[in-house]
């Protein structure tokens, strides 16, 4: 009886799976679209096999690889199966340029966002679409644009101090657990107004320590609930997560305290604070559950990216010592005081972080919801050139590393790390780089980070003569978190000038 009612609903599941293909394929036809390649899943009704290979990728640190040799067999942009879900992914240059651009209207993520992190992160600039996100980014983009130029100040001593910690003997360092510990520092008195104070050790108070604690086990809330989907709410029963959620939210809490009083006290006395974000927020707003949420909204996609942006130009640069060279003649050329305008006119700096940021970009790859039916430009047909029509409710993964490799846009040598290509502005192809992303939700920090990341540079390279790889892994293995950073880490080993 059971395998009978098991075997009427398969049926009726393949009907109407059968009659919703047909009317799928006549909508692209009067569009005038051809369909894009499908993946040859060998599950063809959850696509399981596609997902385990992603899964088993991802956990082997190569998911790149993976992508690109998937692109490699059926072109910039396919269709895939997740779970009875239509999902498109591409790397065409076009393409995203419109999911992230022309069309970014269309392409929303707040439905892909909100049910795993409201409950934490509140609605904010990172988690909403539409009115909220725009009242969100109309408040940051002053905020941001003074941060760009501000900052460097209070980043002085504590790139004194992360020089400190490094062995002047010549002994194997890794860069990248000391420059998250500095960001970290950084980005938290720069958001909240009070540092975690993580790179000297001794220096961070309890209190910190334990907001850095909590932080993680929310974050890892919000991985199961992304994992359970429409079952998130399952999630909300652990008890032990609620508690990290409050720990975070009250050390949040009381400093936007900290900030309103000092907001009433004394409006013009803000001379000795650093420039903090949450003291312009309260310029505006003094709703405390708001603020928490904007604060969160942002700390979230700040958390280590810069340092592994960081990381990543010290791990190739490393494999590459004649590019040490030559940023060597060119800091040391120029002996005036680091800060926003040398950094500017230091040409190869500048090179080689966008050069590091093309081929590492930290996040590497994003998804977007279609909220309505529209046509993405490439992807159709035998050779691709035809434009793909994209039903409402799919999802497209855009693959912007791999476009960052593509030789049809970069030349032969897409896959070498050579600085030297900034040079000329018409090798860089025009919608062919974003690791920040593009369009209205570009990264508002993407002036900030570059400026800091020439500054560290730059300051790293007055102080030492030599860089040396000490990783005897070559290649970039992926380490999955919130970001992507180098699983192995950065080692390396530093010379003096004798
Ligand atoms: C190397 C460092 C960084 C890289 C490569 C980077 C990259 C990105 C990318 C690719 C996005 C787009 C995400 C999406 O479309 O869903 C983004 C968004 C964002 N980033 Fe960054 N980011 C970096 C550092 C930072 C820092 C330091 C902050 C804050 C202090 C920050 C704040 C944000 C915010 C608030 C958003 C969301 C913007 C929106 O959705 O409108 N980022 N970032
Ligand atoms: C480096 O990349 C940024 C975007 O991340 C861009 O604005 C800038 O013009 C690039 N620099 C050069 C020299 O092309």
């Amino acid at each position: 009886m059971i395998a009978w009612i098991f075997i009427v609903l398969l049926v009726f599941y393949l009907v109407r799976k059968f009659f919703q293909q047909r009317a799928y394929e006549n909508t692209i036809l009067k569009h005038g679209c051809s369909p894009p390649p499908q993946y040859q899943h060998k599950d063809p009704i959850l696509g399981i096999d596609l997902f385990l290979s992603t899964v088993r990728s991802i956990s082997a640190g190569n998911s790149f690889i993976h992508s690109q040799s998937l692109f490699g067999k059926y072109g910039k942009t396919f269709e895939t199966n997740s779970f009875g879900k239509r999902v498109l992914l591409t790397m065409d240059s076009e393409n995203i340029h419109a999911i992230l651009v022309t069309l970014q209207r269309k392409f929303l993520v707040e439905e892909l966002r909100i049910r795993a992190t409201e409950n934490f992160l509140g609605r904010g600039v990172f988690n909403t679409d539409g009115p909220s996100w725009e009242h969100s980014r109309a408040l940051l983009r002053p905020i941001f644009a003074r941060a760009q130029i501000s900052n460097l100040g209070h980043l002085e001593a504590r790139v004194d101090a992360l020089i400190g910690l490094i062995p002047r003997d010549g002994s194997t360092v890794d860069l990248l657990p000391l420059l998250k510990r500095l960001f970290l520092d950084t980005s938290t008195e720069f958001i909240f107004g009070e540092s975690v104070n993580t790179l000297v050790p001794g220096t961070s108070s309890f209190d910190a320590q334990n907001f850095l604690g909590a932080f993680d086990t929310a974050l890892k809330g919000i991985g199961i609930r992304i994992v359970l989907g429409r079952l998130a709410f399952l999630q909300g029963i652990d008890t032990h997560w609620k508690k990290a959620c409050q720990v975070v939210h009250s050390f949040i809490d009381r400093n936007i305290d900290v900030a309103i009083q000092r907001r009433n006290r004394n409006s013009q006395d803000s001379t000795k604070r650093s420039f903090v974000l949450l003291d312009e927020l309260v310029k505006e707003t003094q709703d405390r559950l708001y603020l928490r949420s904007q604060l969160l909204n942002i700390f979230l996609p700040a958390r280590d990216s810069t340092a592994i942006g960081i990381a990543n130009v010290f791990f190739l640069i490393a494999r590459h010592p004649l590019v040490w060279d030559k940023l060597r003649a060119e800091v040391l050329n120029n002996d005036a005081p680091v800060n926003f305008e040398t950094l500017k006119s230091m040409k190869y700096v500048r090179h080689v972080v966008n050069e590091s940021l093309r081929l590492i970009a930290p996040s590497g790859r994003n998804l977007r919801l279609a909220t309505e039916d529209c046509i993405l430009p490439h992807g159709g047909g035998a050779d691709g050139s035809q434009p793909i029509f994209v039903q409402k409710g799919t999802e497209v993964m855009f693959v912007f590393r791999s476009m960052h490799y593509d030789e049809d846009l970069w030349g032969e040598d897409a896959d070498d790390f050579r600085p030297e290509r900034w040079e000329r502005s018409d090798s860089i192809p025009q919608h062919g780089y974003v690791p920040f992303s593009a369009g209205g939700r570009v990264c508002p920090a993407q002036q900030m980070v570059l400026t800091e990341c020439a500054y560290i540079l730059v300051r790293l390279v007055r102080e030492f003569e030599k860089i040396e790889n000490r990783d005897p892994e070559e290649s970039f293995i992926e380490q999955h978190k919130l970001q992507m950073e180098s699983r192995n880490g950065v080692k390396v080993a530093f010379t003096v000038a004798t």
